[in-house]
């Protein structure tokens, strides 16, 4: 095994899990627009390179859905839609780079 630095500087974990008809998960709720949104997002500023979009299934907090983890800052946000996503770049991407 080796270990090194991740190599990206911001990490966005998005859920996309869909649950069997009538529980609830973020997939069905809007989690795939999302990503989807915050993948273009991301893309659109040009730093595909630095910042990862990753689509992932179950983070244990359904309930809340759609989720998005945010790393390095270990930030969850809930209940997100494709119209938070120019938000959630701007404080979790444009910021940091000022
Ligand atoms: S389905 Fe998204 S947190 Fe469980």
């Amino acid at each position: 095994m080796n270990t090194q630095p991740v190599p990206f500087r911001r990490i966005f974990l998005a859920c996309i899990n869909e649950r069997p008809a009538g529980e609830t998960s973020c997939g069905p709720r809007g989690g795939a627009d999302v990503a989807a949104a915050l993948k273009k997002g991301v893309n659109d500023l040009g730093l595909k390179a630095e910042v990862r979009v990753t689509k992932t299934h179950c983070l244990g907090l359904c309930a809340m859905g759609p989720n998005v983890i945010v790393y390095p800052e270990g930030t969850l946000l809930s209940g997100v839609t494709p119209a938070d996503v120019p938000a959630i770049l701007d404080t979790f991407v444009k910021a940091k780079e000022k």
